[in-house]
């Protein structure tokens, strides 16, 4: 039953689960020096607190300054830095952005939507259902790499998560109180027709009776859980509902709930996937990219200080690869969170290795500075003993704690220190377990959705290749292929997504030439002839990454196979190389083919095609 307890996490080389008798960061911090200090007993450290100093936090060989809730990050970096015996950060350690959020997708009846590893850690049959050891083992985790907000709903709010800020609000609270020792506060996501849930005939947010009931509604929930974060909200987007049910805009209904929570210091994180998701397949003219960007740009400056749009990295769904989405570049009167996925949805359910850090890096280098005011991660957790399905998926919890707090942050060295943390291999092994990390992606990319070809997924459940499951669809994800080619063309000569990004990247986007050869199908259409920089075809590209990748795939397998694991470590992560391997000769096979039957081009190394 608590076989959770003896896995190896990150957290289990330097300290032991504390009691319960911690009631504040600064308690918290001093239980886990006390019991890492026990074990070593060479080291000496002490913890002071200034108040005003907040999160930041500063280490020295013996000592750790901090804010109330830095001096808990300073005690765990500088635990972590002396485990490892590297050098501690030098100077005083502040977070990029003050809100760093991990939004689960849990629903009450116990599943998670999009979820690998397992059910839900607190829901289960319609209400809450925890251990609390656990819990505060998970604010562990989330503390030690700087996580602060844990949203514990589905941002599709479903009965009776409804409830949450009425019935079970006691025991949202409850929840709250198991986390505030870590300094994690939690935030709700709600359902923006909840006025009618409780009665009300209109969610309208210009109606004066819905204001009240929401003003009314804040105020029994900060009472209830004074330190609570906010709401999220996913308004008119995949038949949620939302302001345009009452011809209102989304500055309307933002700025709404924005009021109402404002004199408890809460936030609104407003969702921007909003798409039409019962598009005609026929219709060639509306491109799903473009959406986002031409609904919100024109509201920028419309929005509360305390309104914050969270916005998809990429402007279709996290998918493998997909440009900065433009409202980064189009939105400077607005605050924006960037949201990623951690949860593997079209990256390999937790199944496949995929190592997400070299993404944050590449999307930091796009990135506009000063465009992202706070940063949230749909998480991969579940009740699984390991927590994350895939052992290794765990490193992509502790990297995004990482790069939240520092975006300046390195794939590499974090992929070093989480797998020097979790398991005691000898150097070389610990290179080689790194090493697979660092390629996973672009090996999953190699095969999969190689030159930013996304979408060519298994509908529904998104795991395994159908070039065909969306093309008849409503859901906007079109490859658009036939014998003379492949892609949309979203030039100025096409859909114009591109006249939705500023110099140098309109530029850039629209000239297939100088486009990012991983972006090219993602912004132009070409024939299987185009000739690529290397002077190979389009379509003999197309081949060669599917044969590479799923041969890499296999090579990965091999590798992690040398591994002197801890079990069960070992063989869940054996199982799952094994449905990596299958699944990549899947994709190898059907896209090979798919295009083999377009093109009725050979391979030119004669590898079989069918
Ligand atoms: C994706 C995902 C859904 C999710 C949605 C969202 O479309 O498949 O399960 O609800 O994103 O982010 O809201």
């Amino acid at each position: 039953m608590d076989a959770w307890k003896t896995r190896k996490t990150w957290l289990n080389m330097f300290s032991r689960l504390p009691g319960e008798a911690a009631r504040t960061p600064e308690e918290t911090a001093r239980a886990e020096l006390n019991c890492f200090l026990e074990s070593h007993p060479e080291e000496s450290c002490t913890l002071s607190v200034r108040e005003d100093m907040g999160e930041d936090y500063i280490l020295t060989d013996t000592g750790v300054t901090g804010g109330s809730a830095g001096i808990l990050y300073g005690a765990y970096r500088w635990m972590a830095c002396r485990a490892l015996r590297v050098p501690l950060p030098s100077g005083k350690q502040s977070p990029a952005c003050a809100l760093r959020m991990l939004n689960a997708w849990d629903n009450m009846d116990g599943t998670i939507e999009r979820g690998y590893a397992g059910r839900s850690l607190w829901f289960e049959g319609g209400r809450f259902s925890y251990d609390p050891a656990r819990i505060r083992q998970l604010g562990r985790m989330l503390a030690s790499v700087g996580i602060n907000v844990l949203c514990l709903n589905n941002v599709n709010v479903r009965e009776p998560a409804q409830g949450l800020i009425s019935e079970t609000l006691d025991e949202l609270a409850s929840f709250a109180a198991l986390l505030r020792p870590f300094a994690v506060r939690l935030m709700v996501a709600v359902d923006f027709a909840q006025p009618v849930r409780e009665g009300l005939d209109t969610a309208d947010p210009l109606s004066p009776e819905v204001q009240r009931f929401w003003a009314e509604k804040a105020k029994k929930v900060w009472e209830a859980i004074p330190d609570l974060a906010g709401f999220l909200v996913k308004a008119d987007s995949e038949h949620r509902p939302g302001p345009h049910t009452y011809g209102r805009d989304h500055a309307d209904g933002a700025n709404m709930l924005a009021r109402a929570v404002a004199p408890y210091g809460g936030v609104i994180l407003w969702r921007a996937f909003v798409y039409n998701c019962l598009q005609d397949w026929r219709d060639q003219k509306t491109d799903r990219p473009k959406a986002a960007y031409a609904l919100y740009q024109p509201m920028d400056g419309r929005f509360c200080e305390n309104v914050i749009l969270q916005v998809k990295n990429g402007p279709y769904d996290f998918q493998v690869r997909e440009p900065l989405s433009p409202l980064f570049y189009g939105m400077e009167h607005t605050r924006l969170a960037l949201e990623v996925q951690l949860a593997q949805e079209y990256t390999g359910h937790q199944i496949d290795l995929y190592y997400m850090a070299p993404m944050w890096e590449e999307l930091r280098a796009e990135m506009p500075a000063g465009s992202v005011a706070a940063v949230a991660a749909v998480t991969n957790l579940g009740r699984d003993d390991n927590w994350t399905g895939h052992p290794f998926a765990a490193a992509n919890l502790f990297a995004y704690g990482r790069f939240a707090w520092d975006p300046a942050s390195d794939a590499e060295a974090v992929a070093r220190e989480w797998a020097a943390l979790s398991y005691a291999l000898d150097e070389s092994q610990r290179e080689t377990l790194v090493s697979l990390l660092m390629s996973s992606r672009a090996i999953y990319e190699q095969y999969t959705a190689n030159l930013g070809l996304d979408w060519m997924i298994e509908p529904g459940h998104h795991y395994g290749p159908n070039p065909y499951g969306y093309e008849f669809s409503p859901w906007g994800t079109y490859n658009r292929a036939d014998r003379f080619g492949v892609g949309v063309d979203r030039t100025s000569r096409g859909t114009d997504y591109v006249g939705q990004y500023p110099a140098p990247w309109r530029e850039l986007y629209e000239d297939p030439e100088k486009c990012p050869e991983k972006l090219l199908l993602f912004f132009h259409r070409l024939s299987y002839g185009h000739l690529m920089a290397d002077g190979r075809t389009l379509i003999q590209r197309l081949y060669d990454d599917h044969f590479e990748g799923a041969r890499r795939a296999e090579e990965l397998s091999q590798k992690l196979n040398t591994l002197d694991l801890p079990e069960p470590d070992r063989k869940e992560a054996l199982e799952r190389a094994a449905l990596q391997v299958k699944n990549a000769r899947e994709w190898r096979d059907v896209l090979n083919t798919f295009f083999f039957r377009f093109s009725g081009v050979p391979d030119a190394h004669g590898r079989t095609i069918y």
